[in-house]
């Protein structure tokens, strides 16, 4: 048996999509365990691209369970259209379990995540407006309204006149807004829970039951440990719990059912949203790394921050997720820079020197990025299917990852394909491909 946590290391958007499709071909299910639709994965198998913002990337093997847990939010209309255009594709569904315990989000939810942006004007987090931050907080206040609660009309209707009346006052600029009228909101939301009721189950005693049968199952994390409420850059952060730690409290196993935690990062680093990025590259080689590395936002579309590897932050990632494995993406992005930049501490504002991710949010944001140098390399990497087909510089950059941070680099991608990756000799995963030593 394997519980396989991946979680992204640095502020989402890492690949993480590509290194669960890879895994999932050895596991039995893939758990989602927090966030909902502002995460977006994009898959691109046989020359298909395929996009998804709920439902788990496991979906593409046909059979396998597909968990949305539940720490997730869910908002049912992305989750309906997502599962018509699989359909549509000739895509089996048929895997795909959704937790009632997993809390909904509700058209006054993204009204109130748009407003909460637009009053704090400068000072916004760049949320995605789906109204994830919102629909947690009701979770918290024991205010929301869970998936199974869209199967019963009366509980609905209770349940979202309690929800709406502490909001009265910050909901009275959309007091005309059709969306938020009572019986059509609860009738349509009632349609919704009516679509996906033949996929609502017990989600946790079904990953208990498939470990306890020696199964693999992957808990695929969605944004990044830089991106989690308690342990990220607050509050340029998300909502949940994006940490390895959150696979066994979103999901419903214990902390013993975990074997494995992967974390995924790029060769260097992006962040959406506002928040401080001590290596960002705000200048000309900022835009052509995002130029080179498609860095605009599968969700929103927006143009992604990009800077130089941040080898605190990703050391601080470690520790927090206790990793097991590495997977470093876009490796061939960095193909032809000369000098690769890479960051192994900050300079505090005065002059302070920090080894460690620092715990206060003042000193970040006024950290300054110091760098080591490292030899860059001219060839093109996309076709390199083992360790031996880098250049020489290529290997010392992974090296030098792996020796600072003190965890293997077990898969290496090279291109957005799925078989461009390389399968390292330090793999030592229950799932590491048959070639690897
Ligand atoms: P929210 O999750 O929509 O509330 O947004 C909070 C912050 O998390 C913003 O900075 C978003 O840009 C960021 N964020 C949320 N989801 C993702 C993701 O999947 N990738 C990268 N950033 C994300």
């Amino acid at each position: 048996m394997a519980g396989i946590v991946i979680v992204g290391a640095q502020w989402g958007d890492e690949g993480k999509g590509k290194v669960v499709d890879l895994l999932a071909e050895r596991a039995e299910a893939v758990v989602r365990f927090q966030g909902g639709n502002n995460a977006g994965h994009t898959i691109i198998r046989d020359g298909e691209t395929f996009k998804f913002h709920l439902i788990p990337s496991g979906i593409l093997y046909p059979g396998r369970k597909c968990v949305i847990g539940n720490g997730c939010v869910i908002d049912p209309k992305v989750l309906t259209d997502e599962i018509d255009g699989l359909k549509a594709r000739g895509i089996d569904v048929s895997g795909l379990r959704i937790s009632a315990n997993a809390h909904v989000i509700m058209p006054y939810h993204m009204l109130l995540d748009h407003a909460g942006e637009a009053r704090l004007g400068k000072l916004q987090i760049g949320t995605t407006r789906r109204g994830i931050g919102p629909c947690y907080a009701d979770k918290a206040s024991r205010l929301g309204i869970r998936v199974q609660d869209l199967l019963d009309e009366k509980i609905l209707k209770k349940k979202i006149t309690a929800a709406i009346e502490p909001k009265r006052l910050a909901l009275r600029p959309f007091a005309k807004d059709p969306s938020l009228d009572l019986h059509s909101m609860a009738e349509e939301y009632l349609t919704y829970g009516h679509r996906i009721e033949q996929f609502i189950a017990d989600t946790s005693s079904l990953v208990w039951d498939l470990l306890d049968t020696g199964k693999n199952v992957i808990f695929e994390g969605a944004q990044g440990v830089l991106l989690d409420i308690d342990h990220g850059t607050y509050p340029f952060v998300t909502s949940s719990n994006p940490v390895a730690g959150a696979a066994t409290t979103g999901s419903g196993v214990g902390p013993r059912d975990i074997d494995e935690v992967w974390g995924v990062a790029k060769a260097y680093v992006t962040r959406v949203g506002a928040g401080p990025f001590p290596t960002e590259l705000d200048d000309d080689l900022g835009a052509e790394l995002r130029e080179r590395g498609g860095e605009f936002g599968t969700t929103t579309g927006r143009p992604r921050r990009t800077g130089w590897l941040d080898l605190v932050a990703l050391k601080y990632a470690a520790r927090i997720n206790t990793l097991t494995s590495l997977a470093i993406t876009k490796l061939d992005v960095l193909s032809g820079f000369d000098r690769l930049h890479v960051c192994t501490r900050y300079r505090g504002e005065e002059g302070a020197i920090f080894d460690r991710f620092p715990y206060h949010q003042s000193v970040l944001h006024h950290a300054t990025a110091e760098y080591e140098e490292l030899p860059g390399w001219k060839e093109d990497i996309s076709l390199a299917r083992s360790e031996s087909d880098l250049p020489a510089t290529a290997r010392e950059y992974l090296q030098y990852v792996s020796d600072f941070v003190g965890i293997p680099v077990a898969i290496v991608g090279v291109g957005p394909g799925r078989e461009q990756i390389i399968w390292t000799s330090s793999s030592q995963s229950s799932l590491a491909a048959p070639t690897a030593a």
